[in-house]
């Protein structure tokens, strides 16, 4: 049966479809985007039955119930956790897949995308994985979608870079915090991704560097987060050179501006191999 929607808000305690559930909770942000797609539909396959977040939130599918919240309103958030509180089931999966990136140098510009692209890839995970912590039980999981951008700082996307450079320091702390309950925390790096996402970065002036190596498939990232839920790993990077790449050159910043010109020139080099694919040359 369809949920019905009385307030917006009200999916949850309203879906009959989920009360009637006794498969384990999964909850997706981001779920209607690139990655989230296919990792809600994996979840599905997996056994799950999952609360997909998106600003939209959409029709009841079988095992999907949908639940609109606009992740940069703070009041939304609560209200989502109230529910799930309401229902008095735990929260076995959490997964934060919901990102913004507005490309834009610094020097002038846009104070809203700031505060959008901090509230959605910083705070709102930060805010959920908080309220929802006492409905998680042990053995259950936090995954967040980070980026290559938390270790490779790009130009033109510092906003960007710095949201994710915070995910990363919360999403390590988060794991020694909640080890004895049990939890485990885990953080996928991709570098670029063939989403909605990565198209909207080219077309805004994104760094080349996303084209290093060829974008990855928003199904293969969803295949890693369920590798990640079958055997816990608290960091995974995409493809796994570029992250040990990444790594090294965070510890030495002056051999990474000594390498940087010949990664942007093998970035522009990919992007106009990605556009000529995409028959946008
Ligand atoms: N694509 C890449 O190249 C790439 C590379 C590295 C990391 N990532 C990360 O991967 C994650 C998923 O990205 P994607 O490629 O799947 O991007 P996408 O296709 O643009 O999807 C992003 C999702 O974020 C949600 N979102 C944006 N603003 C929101 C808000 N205010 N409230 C609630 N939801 C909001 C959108 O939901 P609505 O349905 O409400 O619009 C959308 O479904 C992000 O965290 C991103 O940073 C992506």
């Amino acid at each position: 049966m369809l949920a019905k929607r009385m307030d917006g808000f009200a999916l949850v305690t309203t879906s009959e479809h989920l009360r009637s559930s006794t498969r384990p909770l999964a909850l997706v942000t981001g779920a209607a985007g690139g990655i989230g797609v296919p990792l809600v539909s994996r979840l599905v396959a997996a056994g799950y039955h999952v609360l997909a977040l998106s600003r939209s939130g959409g029709e009841e599918q079988p095992f999907v119930t949908p639940i609109p919240c606009d992740l940069t309103k703070p009041e939304q958030i609560e209200q989502v956790v109230a529910q799930i509180a309401a229902l008095d089931r735990r929260v076995q999966v959490l997964v934060h897949s919901a990102g913004v990136i507005v490309p834009q140098r610094m020097g002038g510009g846009d104070t809203a995308a700031v505060s959008c692209q901090l509230a959605v890839n910083l705070e709102a995970p930060i805010l959920l994985t908080m309220k929802l912590l006492p409905h998680i039980p042990s053995g259950g999981h936090v995954v967040f979608i980070n980026s290559m951008a938390a270790l490779v700082p790009l130009e033109g996307s510092s906003i960007y870079t710095a949201s994710k450079f915070g995910l990363r320091g919360f999403a390590l702390s988060l794991a020694q915090d909640v080890r004895k309950r049990g939890i485990h925390v885990s953080s996928v790096f991709p570098g670029a991704v063939d989403t909605p996402m990565l198209k909207r970065e080219i077309d805004n002036g994104g760094s080349p560097l996303n084209f290093v190596t060829a974008p990855a498939t928003a199904d293969g990232i969803a295949a890693i987060v369920m590798g990640l839920l079958r055997r816990p790993r608290a960091e995974v990077f995409c493809p796994s050179s570029d992250g040990i790449l990444a790594q090294l050159m965070l510890m030495m910043p002056r051999v990474w501006r000594l390498i940087l010109p010949i990664l942007l020139k093998k970035g522009r080099k990919g992007l106009r191999k990605y556009l000529d694919g995409q028959g946008r040359c």
